[in-house]
């Protein structure tokens, strides 16, 4: 099996979360998120926000405990029953069948609180099996983990996010940069060049910030590296 096969694939992640093997994944809800949520809704209350690869993220509870209404994608069936039992949440599970790709997936709505999740592949949804496109998209650790410097990875992933975007919604990113080779394994590093190739035909790209992270051993990814926050607007076709 190739490396880029290897990351990119179902296997792969079901793979991590078997093993535990989910470095990423933070008990905290991301500070970052709490400090520009304002410049991901526009200040509109009850938004509809798209969590794509969400995993058991915390900041889908948080979102939804702000009154907006939370969709996931996340191929692991097991990161989303995790999200619901250690959240202590009960769920209901339907087989749904998407707009575009024929295979049927498990759509698990939580009973307490608004938040949706789907059993499957991003690139197999599309805006009608979502009930229409997203006022905001949140994205952390979602980008970086469809290899997008490889082939056109990158591209079908913002084209993508474009499809589910309204035209007046917000779609911030936390993205890593880093200045050594690791191949294909996530997180992907996001240069400036590749973040203005993916996104800069489709997206209107404004940098919010750059936390520098210096090496430090006791982290997963030891290594010095830069997490940057971007805030991008659907730009007019
Ligand atoms: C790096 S983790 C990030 C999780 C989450 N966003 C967070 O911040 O904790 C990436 C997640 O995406 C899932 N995943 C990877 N590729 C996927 C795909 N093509 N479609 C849906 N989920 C995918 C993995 O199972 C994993 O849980």
């Amino acid at each position: 099996m190739s490396e880029q096969t290897d990351s990119t694939t179902a296997e792969y992640w079901a793979d991590r979360w078997k093993e535990g093997h989910t470095g990423w994944h933070r008990q905290e809800v991301n500070a970052y998120l709490i400090k520009y949520v304002h410049e991901l809704t526009a200040g509109r209350p009850k938004v509809r926000v798209f969590v794509p690869l969400c995993g058991k993220s915390v900041d889908m509870l948080w979102l939804a405990d702000q009154g907006h209404t939370v969709v996931g994608v996340e191929v692991a069936r097991k990161a989303i029953e995790t999200f619901f039992s250690e959240n202590n949440l009960s769920f209901t599970v339907e087989i749904v069948k998407m707009a575009t790709d024929n295979e049927p997936v498990d759509k698990y709505t939580c009973n307490e609180k608004a938040i949706t999740i789907f059993c499957c592949n991003l690139f197999s949804i599309a805006e009608d099996d979502v009930g229409g496109r997203f006022d905001a998209i949140w994205d952390r650790g979602s980008l970086s983990a469809v290899a997008p410097a490889f082939d056109d990875n990158g591209k079908r992933y913002t084209k993508k996010m474009r499809s589910l975007l309204a035209s007046d919604g917000n779609y911030m990113l936390e993205s890593h940069y880093y200045e050594i080779d690791r191949g294909m394994r996530p997180p992907a590093c996001i240069s400036e060049e590749l973040r203005n190739k993916i996104y800069g035909e489709d997206f209107i790209i404004r940098e919010l910030e750059i936390n520098r992270l210096e090496e430090d051993p006791n982290r997963s990814l030891s290594f010095a590296l830069d997490l940057h926050y971007h805030l991008f607007k659907p730009k007019e076709n």
